[in-house]
């Protein structure tokens, strides 16, 4: 009996031993240390491995260690919706039936909201859409600082203030990261024209650089928590910015203490030597044709694929930056990919279409509302003549890599006859030829905007239509065809293209109750601007594009945004252009510095056709008892700005107080004013709130490049509170100690 009990236990011992489960190693274990995985993964893995990693396997993916089971990173377009899938190696259609997406507003159109809700709203939103069509790491959102109106990208941006635009982008990162999908912050650094974008070399000096063009990206890292930064395609002292020293080793890797990855632009890697010794983690993009290009698998061939093997095996380089790039790709994927409690996410939720909504009327700007020409009344059932070609083109498809394929787009025309119902008769005309076209990597619009008739007959039937009718609406402006809002190229002038402006003057004498709705990402010029009494700029707004116009021009929502850039009346009215360099190929120089927007416009008492925050409402709102918690200021410290905003109209609305700063003496040039601080308030009809705003004294100092410091001049500034940049409301003065 004892044997048998002894045999019978030994057997189970030896079940035990050859079954029991091997320890979960460190990098699988989700409850360890994200450092203490990164390395147990690295240590299990051979050079090729890691080589493997840190290049891309097809467009849009880069391999994981399948013998590990680390798996694969997935990236997606970016910034505006998600991507539709492509094929593994080409720009083309993948054909899927479950890739249509939500179009959010374009980038301008967030950073008009100047609403920080909205873009954490926006982060989350675009977050689930990317979670649920399981991509891990989602290009964008883009921070480009607005140089020039003729930026063919800047409706992908936020604007021309490096403030709004750091306090903008912040908590998008933070919201899509929640959902286990890293945002891919681009295009750092310099990308501010599109017009020879892979051999233009910006020149400025490090004032300019750290003042205006850093500020929003180091935020986004910094503040944000980006998990991937994209290296731009332009050069910067010498260098491709997606492998320059100076950009990632030393500012984002060094000064930002940056633990992401740096992902390269699609085909903006050159070079081996410099992709391994200056910072760059990640390449994608090469080769368009990325199978054409080599025997058997071109991906091999890219820059840090085997000719960077080819150097390891040589000797000729170590693998010190290797493990570095191969760790920072593995964080990447544990934080993304590898996530095991990240959440399912959703696509074309109520929710998100909502938010689509929601997000477009906050940023929808109404520049000139003369005799309250808007909103439309609808009593006595108005006749509503819709004029333009943006009335009913599709604009989610086409401008680049952010083209999407949406479920649905809600035209400004559909829009407007849906909100009115039967309680007003809306009439169609078309008024001008643009852009017919109207495909991108093989997602077609689908609609036929041919129509030959001439200028002079489409002018003719619009102004009789707009002659027998109580209102007329016009939605005008660019679109994202070549040369316009689009991508690869910069925009030719900054007037309307189309004969549009021929069709504006006809209509606003045609009809007193004209609007016009600018549908752009850019300043246009407004030579007719005196004409016209009622001008609303539109932005792309995606989805939900043409119910968020009739809310606004009905007054079912009250027009709450700003302007993110200021509106010139003419290109050269523009710093970068009056005396800086702008469109040309090698280096372009930056000779207005830190003048950018606003700041050149106002410091060189240059009125703009609509100002920097320039925004109005349908009702009015008063400032009073503008104040500092204290009349000096010390070094490190910080003051309090408060100010009583009332409603003083007859409907609800949101104001944007606006704080800015000026240096009255200075040793150095400085900027008249500049933006530091605001706030959106929501106030009922009649009521008054206190807002508070907290002055930092960082919000006082410049970049001083001999000392390679942020420091401010002892003395005094002006605090100035305002519903604009051109609309001061108080000016308060304030001691630095
Ligand atoms: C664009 C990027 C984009 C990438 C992938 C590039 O041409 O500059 O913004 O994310 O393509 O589509």
């Amino acid at each position: 009996m004892k044997t048998k009990l002894t045999l019978i236990a030994m057997a189970a011992l030896l079940l035990g031993s050859c079954c029991s489960r091997p320890e979960t190693p460190t990098y699988l274990n989700p409850n360890a240390p994200l450092e203490e995985r990164v390395e147990d993964a690295l240590a299990r893995m051979t050079i090729e491995e890691k080589i493997d990693i840190i290049h891309a396997q097809s467009k849009f993916s880069s391999p994981g260690v399948q013998r590990l089971g680390i798996p694969e990173l997935w990236c997606t377009d970016g910034p505006h919706g998600i991507r539709p899938d492509v094929l593994w190696d080409e720009w083309e259609q993948a054909g899927c039936t479950n890739d249509s997406c939500v179009a959010f507003p374009a980038l301008t159109a967030l950073a008009a909201s100047w609403n920080r809700d909205a873009s954490a709203l926006y982060g989350k939103s675009i977050g689930e859409e990317a979670r649920y069509r399981e991509k891990d790491v989602l290009l964008g959102p883009g921070v480009n600082i607005y140089r020039s109106p003729l930026n063919g990208r800047n409706f992908e941006y936020m604007g021309e203030d490096p403030y709004l635009a750091a306090q903008m982008v912040v908590p998008y990162v933070r919201e899509v990261q929640k959902n286990g999908v890293a945002t891919c912050v681009k295009h750092y650094a310099l990308n501010n024209q599109e017009a020879h974008r892979h051999t233009t070399e910006p020149v400025l000096d490090d004032r300019t650089l750290y003042e205006i063009y850093l500020p929003a990206f180091k935020a986004a890292v910094q503040e944000g928590g980006s998990w991937s930064i994209m290296g731009a395609y332009n050069l910067y002292e010498g260098e491709h910015a997606c492998h320059n020293n100076r950009l990632l080793n030393e500012i984002l890797k060094g000064e930002w203490g940056f633990d992401g990855v740096v992902i390269s632009d699609w085909g903006g890697t050159h070079n081996t030597e410099e992709a391994i010794r200056n910072g760059l983690d990640l390449e994608f993009g090469s080769w368009t044709d990325g199978l054409a290009n080599g025997s058997s698998n071109a991906y091999d061939n890219y820059y840090l694929a085997d000719p960077y093997l080819r150097l390891i095996r040589e000797g000729k380089v170590g693998t010190e930056e290797l493990d570095d790039k191969a760790r920072r790709v593995l964080r990447l994927i544990f934080r993304t990919s590898m996530n095991t409690s990240k959440p399912f996410g959703s696509l074309l939720s109520e929710a998100h279409i909502e938010a689509a909504r929601k997000i477009g009327e906050e940023g929808i700007v109404l520049l000139k509302n003369d005799n309250q020409t808007l909103p439309i009344s609808l009593e006595n059932k108005p006749r509503i003549a819709v004029i333009g070609e943006n009335a009913i083109k599709m604009m989610t498809v086409g401008g680049g890599s952010s083209s999407l394929k949406v479920a649905k787009e809600v035209s400004p025309l559909d829009g407007l006859k849906a909100a009115v119902g039967d309680k007003a008769e809306v009439i169609y005309a078309r008024g001008y030829v643009g852009d017919v076209t109207g495909e991108y990597n093989g997602v077609v619009a689908a609609q036929d905007l041919n129509d030959n008739r001439s200028e002079k007959e489409l002018i003719a039937e619009a102004v009789a239509l707009a002659k027998e009718c109580d209102w007329v609406v016009m939605f005008g402006g660019l679109n994202k065809a070549s040369h316009q809002d689009c991508e690869d190229s910069d925009r030719f002038g900054l007037e309307l293209p189309y004969a549009q402006n021929r069709l504006i003057e006809a209509l606003a004498e045609a009809n007193p109750k004209f609007v016009y709705v600018n549908i752009s990402g850019n300043a246009v010029a407004m030579p007719w601007v005196e004409k016209v009494p009622a001008i609303v700029q539109g932005w792309f707004l995606g989805s939900e594009a043409g119910n968020s116009l009739a809310n606004i021009l009905l007054g079912n929502a009250n027009p709450s945004g700003k302007l993110p850039f200021t509106f010139p009346v003419r290109l050269e009215d523009c710093g970068a252009h009056a005396v800086g360099e702008y469109g040309g190929t090698g280096k372009v120089h930056y000779n207005e510095g830190i003048l950018v927007g606003y700041r050149w416009h106002d410091t060189k008492a240059i009125a703009p056709l609509f100002a920097f925050g320039h925004g109005l409402s349908y009702t009015t709102f008063d400032y009073s008892d503008a104040r500092l918690s204290s009349s000096t200021i010390k070094e490190g410290g910080k003051v309090k700005v408060s100010v009583t905003v009332t409603n003083s109209g007859k409907v609800d609305g949101q104001e944007i107080v606006q704080l800015y700063v000026g240096d009255c003496e200075s040793s150095l040039l400085r900027p008249a004013k500049e933006l530091k601080g605001f706030e959106k308030v929501a106030l009922k009809a009649g009521e008054s709130k206190k807002v508070e705003i907290e002055l930092p004294y960082e919000a006082l100092c410049f970049f001083d490049d001999a000392a390679h410091a942020w420091r401010a001049e002892k003395g005094d500034f002006k605090i100035y509170v305002g519903s604009a940049s051109d609309d001061i409301r108080a000016t308060l003065d304030l001691r630095l100690k």
